[in-house]
């Protein structure tokens, strides 16, 4: 350091000292994120710790003896780090991997940039914004130049009470940086090449009727709102086919972010699932991605992104996937409705119906957005209906029922039939009490015409477990499961994906540590939902079909009832079963997408498979 003041004149310390504990403290920040830098890209990893070790040496300079040279040098480093995160998450760097590509929600600049700077955790916002008051203070300390100290003891005064805030966000950055986004998860249970490539996990060929469809993923205005589409309409278009056939859908990106197509509760062959990071890369924006599969079973279904899932759903990517039986449709109206977040349309849906008509209305939630996982709370008024399935599979005989509160979460589907009475509307109400940012919607479809009927003040809830025919369940009812496992749900905040968060696990774990849930093809697997939390998660699993066997320990008691989604109300138990006949990789899930994001989410992985694909800012897959 060339210049040397006079022992009574100095720069201003009440401004180098907080600069220079900051500087200290993003130093620590530097070196708790180069490690996963340095996997990921050697020559950014060195440049945080060359940055982190220069910081470290100029803070203790700053306090004991500021000098211009030490002070400028330190100011140039800052603006120069915030110059690289601010270009990294917004027009991106010249070299290196690029950041995770995230589904940008709202218009206001001031949310897209939010969004777009904490897509990989607090961090780098953290780092930068304590950077850009170091940097600020010590601009201000150059400019009023060295002068003499009047005061020996004053900037004590300043730098003390900076001193907690500056250690706080440090300590929140740097814990954010130790629990990071990951970089390459792989999901295997073999060795590649070792066992069976999940790309063998497709379709046999046949000869089946083939219905081909193109699903265009855009953005699209829809009733003056912006919303991700698929071919323009939210919900997407109706999917729909005959028992038996083939179908080949090529989805076509033209969103700006990358984006899958999932079949929610097909049982596929694994490699058409649509997950990404599991069972293929997520589409980047222009290109095109195709799924054959056979319609090998009837019912009410639907489809959805599965990439950046709690962003892409609200924003509008789904529809519904019916399978008719091969048999007569013996209904005069079969519709599918979807409630979901990005619905507009669905707000006051009529349909014509005259009296006598039979109708089967087929209701599917994609409504994911609330924390609280609160279900649709839909009532049937004006005509005794039936349940005639739940989740696309039939019940044993299902009796006729009064006006009910009938619970749906997401991912779950009501197939309810009834007759149109000789007067009178019919109505599904829903008195779903919304917390999201979408409206509050009291009441949704209405069939026929004439007086509409009221909603009564008490109504009885439907109870799954107590409704319909007994019948054999072999799959309940084996004796013995050859896997039987425990998920118990809970939540706490802490740090996860390099943010500060409504952490949620599964056996105290959030995804991908996890519990992963080992089968062999042909095992009878039990799984039990312990949940110990005061929310709903609607638990979905990829690919099977579960019986359930027992809610709080009492056996379920009417017709068999068979799920892919299975509602687990606040600390309620249930116990399903089912049988492993899918080989392949496959995630368990609850289906309030917040909470899947937040870590509740977990695999039933059968031995002996790998896939080449991989989770996270490596390959940009995030499937949650
Ligand atoms: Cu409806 Cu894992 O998804
Ligand atoms: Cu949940």
């Amino acid at each position: 350091m060339a210049e040397m003041l006079p022992a009574q004149m100095r720069y201003a310390r009440g401004l180098v000292a907080p600069a220079a504990l900051i500087t200290l403290g993003v130093a620590a920040i530097h070196f708790s994120v180069a490690p996963d830098h340095l996997e990921e890209y050697l020559p950014f990893g060195v440049l945080f710790l060359v940055t982190g070790f220069a910081q470290a040496v100029l803070a203790p300079t700053l306090l004991v003896r500021p000098s211009r040279l030490a002070i400028a040098a330190t100011a140039l480093i800052a603006i120069g780090c915030i110059a690289i995160f601010v270009a990294s998450r917004t027009v991106g760097l010249p070299v290196g991997p690029s950041e995770k590509d995230i589904s940008i929600q709202g218009s206001d600049p001031v949310t897209i940039l939010l969004q777009l700077l904490t897509s990989s955790g607090l961090t780098g916002v953290i780092a930068s914004f304590l950077e850009l008051i170091s940097f600020l203070l010590l601009c201000l300390a150059l400019l009023l130049g060295p002068r003499a100290v009047a005061h020996p003891r004053r900037w004590l005064s300043w730098t003390l009470p900076a001193a907690l805030p500056i250690v706080a966000l440090t300590l929140v950055a740097v814990e954010c940086a130790l629990n990071p986004l990951p970089v390459a998860i792989n999901m295997s249970t073999a060795q590649a090449g070792a066992g069976t490539p999940m790309s063998q996990l497709v379709a046999s060929p046949g000869t089946q009727p083939v219905e081909s469809f193109v699903l265009t993923a855009e953005p699209t205005v829809v009733r003056g709102r912006q919303e991700w589409t698929y071919n323009g309409l939210v919900p997407g278009p109706e999917l729909r086919v005959k028992q038996g056939e083939r179908i080949h859908v090529t989805l076509v990106n033209h969103l700006p972010a990358s984006t899958t197509i999932h079949w929610h509760g097909y049982p596929l062959p694994n490699a058409e699932d649509g997950v990404a990071g599991l069972t293929q890369d997520a589409v980047k924006p222009g290109q095109s991605y195709s799924y054959d599969f056979v319609a090998t079973i009837p019912g009410t279904y639907w489809y959805h992104s599965h990439q950046d899932t709690e962003h892409q759903v609200p924003m509008g990517l789904y529809g519904a996937l019916v399978v008719e039986p091969a048999t007569p449709n013996p209904y005069d109206i079969d519709r599918a409705v979807i409630i979901g977040d990005a619905d507009a349309a669905n707000a006051a849906l009529h349909i014509d119906a005259a009296p006598g008509q039979r109708v089967r209305l087929r209701v599917i939630s994609a409504y994911g957005e609330d924390m609280t996982g609160d279900p649709e709370v839909l009532t049937l008024l004006g005509a005794p209906y039936r349940i005639v399935a739940i989740d696309g599979h039939d019940l044993n005989g299902p009796t006729e029922l009064g006006p009910e509160r009938l619970l749906l979460d997401t991912g779950q589907r009501y197939d309810i039939a009834f007759t149109m009475p000789a007067d009178g509307e019919v109505r599904l109400a829903d008195n779903r009490k919304r917390t999201g940012s979408r409206p509050i919607r009291s009441e949704w479809v209405d069939l026929g015409s004439g007086a509409r009927p009221e909603m009564p003040e008490r109504l009885p809830t439907f109870d799954l477990t107590h409704y319909g025919t007994p019948a054999p369940d072999p799959i309940a009812d084996a004796a013995s499961f050859d896997v039987s496992e425990d998920l118990t749900i809970s939540n706490q905040v802490g740090f996860r994906y390099g943010s500060y968060e409504f952490v949620h696990m599964f056996n105290g774990k959030s995804f991908p540590d996890t519990p992963v849930i080992l089968v062999h093809e042909g095992d009878r697997v039990r799984l039990r939902f312990i949940n110990l939390t005061d929310e709903y998660h609607p638990i979905h699993l990829h690919g099977h079909i579960m019986s359930v066997v027992s809610r709080n320990g009492f056996r379920i008691a009417g017709s068999p009832v068979h799920l892919d989604s299975i509602l687990v109300g606040p600390h309620e138990t249930w116990e399903v079963a089912f049988l492993a006949d899918n080989p392949g990789l496959w995630m368990i899930h609850c289906h309030i997408l917040v909470h899947a994001a937040y870590g509740l989410s977990a695999m039933v992985s059968y031995q002996g498979i790998w896939t080449p694909y991989t989770i996270g800012t490596a390959s940009g897959n995030f499937p949650e």
